[in-house]
């Protein structure tokens, strides 16, 4: 049996009062029609999907160019039925599996236990019973437990709103059966639209079965219709993610302030405070610990880093025992060795950093290989930067730079050099010995008297 899938995204979604169209608002960081497309490349990687769009279909493709879907305009917006039947003329498969745009966090395994359950030539869709299931189209049953219908809550009876079996409008449907439908749906409901629910009593009608399944967790079908629910649904994902890495024995110091975006592993004894950001690819090793308020970006983050508050790491690959921060920002293409320690106020900018390598206070390092076992003094400068091109730093193993010292680049340190503080360096610093650009004189002005303030009268 070979399936299509349909994304159903049509909708104006008016009541995210936004110039964005809603499908593209993100939950944990990607585009709600990212999810649901993740998942149809996920069930169905051989066949395209077809996307349904409506309001701001440029911005929606442009956003999903790199992928391969089949895109459908559905101009007015008729209804869920009427969107499907737009889609009509791309189907050639056996089945249609229906999702929509705006319910991101169905789980693959609901869906591939909907392709697997449902028996062949049946209708399938997917249910949940739900504590609250006003808004939602009821599943009616006859006295036999059969499904016979779909109640909209608009056109739903005050018996019919106390159901709480929910239709979440994912379906699984035989495309011969569907063709033949479509064209019998009406407009003859409270919103004058074609609904899709209503293939269900064609089905009774015709004696083709109808089977439901239940994702496991309820939030799976759940609609984002405004920015609230939204922001709801967000919070169901991150406290879902950070159960699963409690479980599996991270220790997250509040699971309500734990925010994941994009694909992220934490391995065992892990440490995340609060207010922790883990964007894109991350990898946090074993017994690794974040401080609050670290934003770590497409970073990997080897065993038992310490990284205090306030720092941002990005594209950055951090060795064992490094110690980062606190407010230390360590930009792309950084590699900090073991055991390094990177401190306050410092940024680091395309820079490998050799083991037990020290850059503790407000310094700017960038273009730069530095050696092992090497002090860098608070304030020490890389210009690297001549307004036209970037030129190397490299400063060979245990090398001590004093305060404040500007490196010139392109320009080159050896082995066990010291620089004094204050110095600009311009020239290569050969191996050992000690380094000193000019200095001025110290002088002490034996004459001078500190200005006094005018007392004030009491
Ligand atoms: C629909 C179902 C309802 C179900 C609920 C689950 C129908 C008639 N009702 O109701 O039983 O409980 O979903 O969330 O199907 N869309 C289009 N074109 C249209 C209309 C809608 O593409 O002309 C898309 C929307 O973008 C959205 C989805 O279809 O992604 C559902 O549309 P919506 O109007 O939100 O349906 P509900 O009234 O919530
Ligand atoms: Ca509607």
């Amino acid at each position: 049996m070979t399936i299509q899938i349909v994304i159903l995204a049509a909708g104006k979604g008016k009541r995210m009062h936004s110039a964005l169209p809603k499908v593209l608002h993100p939950l944990a960081g990607k585009a709600l029609l990212a999810h649901v497309l993740e998942k149809a490349f996920a069930l169905v990687p051989q066949t395209k999907p077809v996307v349904i769009y409506g309001h701001e279909g440029e911005k929606v493709q442009n956003t999903f160019a790199a992928l391969n879907v089949d895109w459908v305009e559905q101009k007015e917006q008729k209804g869920t039925g009427h969107a499907l039947q737009c889609a009509m003329h791309l189907i050639h498969a056996d089945q249609v599996l229906v999702l929509y745009g705006d319910v991101p966090l169905i789980s693959v395994e609901t869906l591939q236990r909907l392709i697997l359950e449902t028996p062949k030539n049946s209708l399938g869709m997917v249910t949940a019973n739900l504590g609250n299931p006003s808004g939602y189209g009821r599943v009616i049953r006859d006295s036999h437990h059969e499904i016979i219908k779909v109640v909209e809550d608009k056109d739903a009876t005050p018996q019919q709103q106390h159901i709480t079996e929910i239709n979440s409008g994912i379906y699984l449907i035989p495309a011969e059966k569907l063709r033949n439908w479509l064209p019998q749906l009406v407009a003859h409901n409270a919103q004058k639209e074609y609904y899709l629910t209503d293939i269900v009593p064609l089905a009774v009608k015709e004696h083709v079965s109808i089977y439901a399944v239940q994702p496991k967790a309820d939030f799976e079908i759940f609609g984002i219709n405004d920015r609230l629910q939204l922001s709801a649904l967000e919070r169901i994902y991150q406290l879902t993610h950070a159960y699963a890495f409690m479980r599996d024995g991270v220790t997250i110091i509040d699971p309500a302030r734990f925010d994941m975006r994009g694909n992220v592993s934490i391995d065992r004894d892990a440490v995340i405070d609060v207010n922790v950001i883990l964007e894109g690819e991350v990898r946090i090793g074993e017994g690794t610990i974040i401080g609050p308020n670290c934003h770590i970006i497409n970073s990997t983050l080897a065993n038992n880093v310490v990284v205090k508050a306030n720092s941002i790491i990005e594209g950055a690959f951090i060795e064992s025992e490094a110690v980062i921060g606190p407010f230390a920002r360590i930009r792309p293409h950084t590699q900090v060795g073991s055991g390094a320690h990177i401190g306050n106020f410092v940024e680091i900018k395309q820079t490998n950093i050799g083991k037990s390598s020290k850059i503790n206070h407000l310094s700017y390092v960038g273009d730069a290989e530095i050696g092992d076992r090497v002090n860098i003094g608070a304030g020490t400068i890389t210009c690297n930067y001549d307004g036209a091109h970037k030129h190397k730093t490299i400063i060979g193993d245990d090398v001590f730079i004093g305060s404040d010292t500007q490196l010139v680049a392109p320009v080159t340190v050896g082995n066990q050099a010291t620089i004094g503080a204050g110095s600009t360096v311009t020239k290569d610093v050969e191996e050992k010995g000690l380094t000193l650009t000019h200095r001025l004189q110290q002088r002490i002005v034996s004459t001078w008297k500190r200005p006094l303030k005018e007392p004030t009268e009491a």
